[in-house]
């Protein structure tokens, strides 16, 4: 047996110190050690031996299999050293070449405005909360105080799946599901995408927007203007300010308009602010007593406020972004600018 396994070595070093290519290298590999090799058809028969005979037959198998893998190895080697000096020689390799860019990823605005917006609000104690995106009319309609007949109902602002389910126009229904689930006091933010039939240089059938809804005894309009301050200063400096117009939403009462100062010109009137002076950025306004008895919070006791902004204006303020549709083209020339 010994001189079996002797003349396999002898037979493979002789082959292999011949070898001139890799592709031999690899025929060789298999010739030697692969299935259909007089190695493996031994390493079968090792099964069938006597139990005595077994442990010194499987050990010279493996000295022969480390000893033909380590002439493979160094036949390699060489080869690929005399090929590398051959690609020299033949002046084919430039060495002076400058080497290849590695590209890197960087973050989508969206996400990093995403980012942003949760670390402002973590650190003033907010938590986060989520909902679905395919949802009910309940949570996106009735529990938001929203009547039947109310137009943002009608299917050419809502993509209805089928008559009760649909894709979320705002995420105003994580509200409900966290006020469903949590007793006050809450205190959540929730950002997501939403989805409404529309496609201009400012609105998007998939869009993003962040929820606040903060509920306890004693929460008042003006906890809410205060928040709003320090959220705008945080997000885009100091010098912005932002105020609030009186309008409506049928799940606040009373309700309001957020703007922001214009970062271009600010409040002089420019043409990102198409000459107000201010950019809009969400809606917001104390919780409709009617959405609390509505989800079994004592409306007596408690009171809240709520505001949801759209996270790609405050993007596209922040990094002066001119059309919304940049941001879902996924072209390579705008994204790389934020990386
Ligand atoms: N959901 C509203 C929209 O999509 C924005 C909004 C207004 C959210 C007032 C609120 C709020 O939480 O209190 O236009």
């Amino acid at each position: 047996m010994k001189e079996k396994l002797e003349n396999i070595f002898k037979e493979a070093q002789i082959a292999i110190t011949q070898a001139t290519t890799r592709h031999d290298i690899l025929q060789l590999k298999s010739r030697f050690l692969g299935k259909k090799s007089d190695f493996s058809s031994m390493m079968k028969q090792l099964g069938s031996l006597p139990a005595e005979e077994k442990p010194a037959f499987g050990s010279d198998l493996n000295i022969l299999k480390t000893r033909i893998s380590e002439l493979l190895e160094q036949q390699d080697e060489i080869i690929r050293e005399a090929d590398y000096q051959k690609a020299i020689g033949r002046n084919t390799l430039d060495l002076t070449m400058p080497g290849r860019k590695r590209e890197r990823g960087s973050l989508h605005p969206i996400t990093r405005t995403w980012q942003e917006i949760e670390d402002i609000f973590l650190a003033m104690g907010f938590e986060i909360a989520e909902g679905p995106d395919v949802e009910d009319e309940f949570h996106n309609f009735d529990a938001l105080n929203t009547p039947q007949d109310h137009p943002a109902r009608d299917l050419s602002d809502t993509f209805y799946i089928n008559d009760d389910v649909l894709l979320r126009t705002q995420t105003s229904t994580v509200q409900v599901r966290v006020m469903q689930k949590h007793k006050p006091p809450i205190r959540i933010i929730s950002p997501g995408s939403c989805y409404r039939n529309e496609n201009d240089a400012s609105h998007s059938p998939m869009f993003h927007q962040v929820e606040a809804l903060v509920v306890d005894q004693g929460v008042n309009f003006a906890d809410l203007r205060d928040i709003l301050n320090v959220f705008v200063r945080k997000m885009f400096g100091e010098r912005i300010d932002s105020r609030i117009r009186p309008h409506f939403f049928p799940f606040t009462e009373p309700s309001a308009e957020i703007d922001i100062l214009c970062i271009k010109c600010f409040g002089k009137g420019c043409n990102l602010c198409k000459g107000n002076g201010w950019l809009e950025m969400g809606g917001a306004g104390m919780v409709d007593p009617n959405v609390f008895d509505l989800l079994g919070i004592d409306s007596e006791k408690y009171t809240g406020y709520a505001f949801g902004l759209g996270i790609e204006r405050i993007a596209m303020t922040k990094y002066n972004i001119p059309d919304m549709r940049l941001l879902f083209e996924n072209d390579i020339r705008f994204l790389k600018q934020f990386s």
